[in-house]
């Protein structure tokens, strides 16, 4: 079997110097927002679509690898996509889905983002 890292196309999306540690950004691509995670100087990618109602993660907090959605608070883990606290509204909390995760790669200063 071929590895999964074979099979996908990867498309250059920033230099390493654009995104700082422990800073979020977001990049297209292949027409989807992505979001692009500086971990202590590794990078993760998850779909930036919050999977409760399409919040933009990227607009909320990173804590470690910890995301939380600005709009209902859900929290996804980036380096998995794992959803890891549930969203809230008022009294109510509703489980969300995991998130799509993307693979990155490191290629010199760039950074390649790539989507099956
Ligand atoms: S849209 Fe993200 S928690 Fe509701």
């Amino acid at each position: 079997m071929i590895p999964k890292e074979i099979e996908m196309d990867y498309v250059r999306v920033i230099d390493k110097a654009e995104l700082p540690q422990n800073k979020m950004i977001i990049v297209v691509v292949d027409g989807k927002e992505v979001l692009l995670a500086n971990v202590d100087d590794s990078y993760y990618a998850i779909i930036n679509k919050c999977t409760h109602a399409g919040g933009s993660l990227a607009q909320g907090v990173l804590e470690g690898s910890i995301v939380t959605c600005p709009r209902h608070g859900a929290r996804f883990d980036v380096k998995t996509g794992k959803a890891v606290g549930e969203a809230k509204i008022g009294f109510i909390k509703m489980k969300v889905k995991d998130e799509e995760s993307c693979m990155v790669k490191v290629e010199g200063t760039d950074i390649m983002v790539g989507i099956p």
